[in-house]
């Protein structure tokens, strides 16, 4: 066996175009060298960590029983395991390493959902390269990004990791993700390629409750949840992550209509699906597997190609195909698609493609020089929502005492988010730092923590139980107040910095009250009390349920967990040195008892008025109806007004379009950003159609006092929807056209699809 490695060598290596053609045939030629044992090997994804310490690694890697490792982030790690491929396995076939790159990987962006309150592609490419580019000179091939699951339940806190609760955002900025990360080609020196994930409809869990399964409607699972999936794989990503839900009774991972008949067959998707952590083993506790021979049987069948961190394919699939339950073709197609992405990758051209010539490693990987923080501030500006702002509290003077309070507001580790990569949180600036660094000795600034993110000692430790995330400060919530009090007392204002800490919206973070914690509830109440002006920084991962703090506060700044440069961006919007132009990608709920509530719900017989309330209409009759913020909503420090909305034709033909548009005018003091938003509404249709649903959005800038007019095109597909048959179709009628600055508010005008 050991004869034929040189020849090996030589074949495998040398310059591959990046063709399919000479992809199809370089791979058929590799699998015919291949022993069963050494595909099957390529099929299994393993974890650096405690279950596989990397002496275990060797020997798989010179057995040929490992295809790609993820969790591997430093290029020295990567190289050695590289290495033994090419010094110790037969065929040596080139790993691949992944990591979960979701807001960066050294510089950490604002949480995915913060960077679609940008509704700026712009920033979201900006994201999308900068990661790329640090995850690939990581020595990175691939990330588990982007994330499009559609979500409309906050209590799930994986809302932090998506796009939020729309489709046509969602899907327009995993667009542009995977455009900016795979540039021309993954293979490229500072590109990786993506695995968008989790397919499918992972957002829709049931109850908000992580893990859960999913129950929809075909109509509702094609219009709504699947485009994000299908934009991301139009864009040439080139792997997926399978859920680790199961839609309509069958898991993810063990469904070959999705798998195979809509992934491959109908959307023609070419690349890699990976099942998520351990969800083949799982489909034993999903009930729809006997055992873990049985498991593998069902996912390698259902069109599971590669599995995540579970055994289960090396220890079984080699019995499963002697005796017959598992064809050897099934497995060639599996391992052909590892295989094609590895080519993708350019690895069979040069196996160190991401590392760069050995002696080139950087001599600290967390150098400075290597963060790119003015566009990590950049792209944080844009991404805080201003909620409220009562009689121009904010901006604040650079003058004066502040009192910053906040269990938060010095946290560097929370500012990052979860999912922070290789970010290093010493690194990041808080918002303390930030407001320091932004008045400089002009204002006297003073800092109490005030209380701890939570007193529920079940809470705090089950947030410090993988990492220690949250340090308790040991002094008695009185005391922690009072000290607060004293600091407030002697400030003009109080800027208070509280919410969520980044555990508390993660994976396996899901909560039933979407509430601040007591201890930080208790804290405002008492900060109120002083009179000063109440500034609510708020620093979370899901829409909160914020009635009180609404009331309470005299400006409220949503700031989600905005990443390394997050404090000095959230300064800039603070003293006004950035104007607020974020919009939010979530509706804001009044309470949990209102979930779902989004805002493209269908239509009702009995619609709830508010002008001309109804008892026996849809409506909760002890709480105010619609949610506390909509969806698209964000305030300005100057002010927007809308012209009526002007049609360049009151007819649509089906094969024309027709142009939509409003002159917008700052007509406040101040220059500014904001997002106009185009919604449709289809009157009469043969199946209820949503209220409105988002067709199209435009951010612009415009100077004090100046006017620009931002036109729509709308066609066909804009109104089209999967009918009652299963059919994607528009049908003739009457469309109403919203134009506004958020859902809420439109300008309106009606035009006909002939
Ligand atoms: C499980 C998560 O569901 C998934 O999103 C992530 O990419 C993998 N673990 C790998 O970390």
């Amino acid at each position: 066996m050991l004869a034929c490695q040189p020849v090996i060598a030589e074949t495998l290596f040398g310059h591959h175009p990046l063709t399919a053609q000479a992809r199809d045939a370089f791979v058929n030629d590799l699998i015919k060298k291949m022993t069963l044992d050494e595909k099957i090997g390529q099929l299994r994804l393993i974890s650096v960590g405690p279950d596989n310490p990397k002496q275990a690694i060797r020997e798989m890697i010179k057995k040929g029983q490992v295809g790609a490792i993820f969790n591997t982030v430093t290029r020295p790690d990567i190289r050695e395991m590289q290495d033994q491929v090419m010094q110790l396995s037969r065929l040596k076939i080139p790993l691949f390493f992944a990591y979960d790159v979701i807001h960066g990987q050294r510089t950490v962006f604002p949480i995915t959902l913060g960077l679609a309150s940008s509704w700026d592609l712009d920033a979201v490419s900006t994201v999308g390269r900068i990661s790329a580019y640090e995850a690939a000179d990581d020595g990175l091939n691939m990330t588990w990004a982007p994330m499009v699951d559609i979500t409309r339940d906050p209590r799930w806190g994986r809302v932090s990791e998506g796009f939020g609760e729309d489709t046509y955002l969602t899907s327009q900025m995993g667009r542009a993700m995977v455009l900016a990360m795979q540039g021309r080609s993954p293979a490229e020196r500072y590109n990786v390629m993506t695995s968008v994930k989790h397919f499918a409809a992972y957002g829709a869990v049931e109850g908000g409750r992580d893990y859960n399964s999913v129950d929809m409607s075909l109509q509702r699972l094609f219009q709504d949840y699947l485009p994000g999936y299908k934009a991301a794989l139009d864009a040439g990503s080139g792997g997926v992550m399978v859920a680790l839900n199961s839609l309509n009774g069958v898991p993810a991972t063990a469904d070959s209509w999705l798998l195979k008949d809509v992934l491959r067959s109908s959307w023609g998707f070419k690349g890699i699906t990976i099942s998520d952590h351990g969800a083949i083993k799982e489909l034993m506790q999903h009930g729809v597997a006997s055992d873990p021979r049985d498991a593998v049987r069902i996912a390698i069948t259902s069109g599971v190609n590669m599995s995540m961190s579970d055994e289960y394919y090396s220890n079984y699939l080699p019995g499963l195909v002697k005796s017959g339950a598992v064809s050897e073709m099934e497995i060639d197609d599996a391992v052909r698609h590892v295989l094609n992405v590895k080519y993708e990758m350019g690895l069979f051209n040069d196996p160190d493609s991401h590392l760069g010539p050995k002696g080139s490693d950087p001599i600290n990987t967390n150098a400075e020089s290597r963060l790119h923080r003015p566009q990590a501030r950049d792209v944080a500006r844009k991404s805080l929502v201003l909620l409220k702002n009562r009689l121009e509290t904010l901006p604040l003077k650079k003058s004066g005492t502040i009192a910053v309070i906040g269990p938060l507001a010095d946290s560097k580790r929370d500012i990052m988010g979860s999912w922070s990569a290789a970010g290093v949180a010493g690194q990041s600036i808080t918002v303390l730092q930030g407001i320091r660094n932004a008045v400089g000795d002009k204002a006297v600034v003073r800092f109490q923590k005030g209380a701890n993110v939570t007193d529920n000692n079940g809470i705090q430790a089950f947030l410090n139980l993988y990492e220690h995330a949250v340090s308790v400060d040991p002094r008695p919530a009185e005391k922690m107040i009072d000290d607060a009090l004293a600091i407030a007392e002697k400030s003009d204002v109080i800027v208070a910095v509280v919410g969520e800490s980044q555990g508390m919206a993660h994976e396996a973070s899901s909560r039933s009250d979407i509430t601040l914690p007591p201890s930080q509830r208790r804290l405002l109440d008492a900060l109120k009390t002083t009179g000063k002006p109440l500034v609510m920084v708020l620093m979370n991962g899901r829409p909160l349920a914020l009635v009180k703090e609404d009331e309470q506060a005299d400006a409220i700044l949503e700031t989600w967990f905005s990443g390394t440069e997050g404090g000095n961006a959230i300064a800039d919007v603070l003293f006004g040195d950035y104007n607020p132009s974020g919009k939010l990608p979530m509706s804001f709920p009044r309470s949990v008892g209102q979930i779902p509530i989004y805002y493209n719900h269908l239509q009702t017989g009995r619609p709830y008025d508010f002008q001309h309330p109804n008892k026996y209409t849809s409506h909760y009759y002890d709480a105010a109806n619609g949610p506390l913020y909509p969806f698209g909503y964000g305030l300005s420090y100057t002010r927007f007004t809308l012209s009526e909305v002007r049609l360049s034709s009151k007819n649509l033909a089906r094969n024309g379009s027709i142009n939509a548009s409003v002159t917008v005018t700052n007509s406040g003091k101040r220059d500014g950003a904001t997002v106009i938003q185009l919604y449709l509404h289809d009157q009469t249709a043969s199946v209820s159609r949503p209220v409105k649903e988002l067709k199209g959005f435009k951010r612009i800038f415009l100077k004090a006092g100046e006017s620009q007019t931002v036109t729509f095109p709308i066609a066909i597909n804009a109104l089209k929807f999967w009918n009652a048959h299963m059919q994607y179709v528009a049908e003739p009628g009457k469309f109403d056209v919203m134009i506004g600055l958020d859902s809420a508010r439109t300008k309106n005008s009606v035009f006909t699809l002939l």
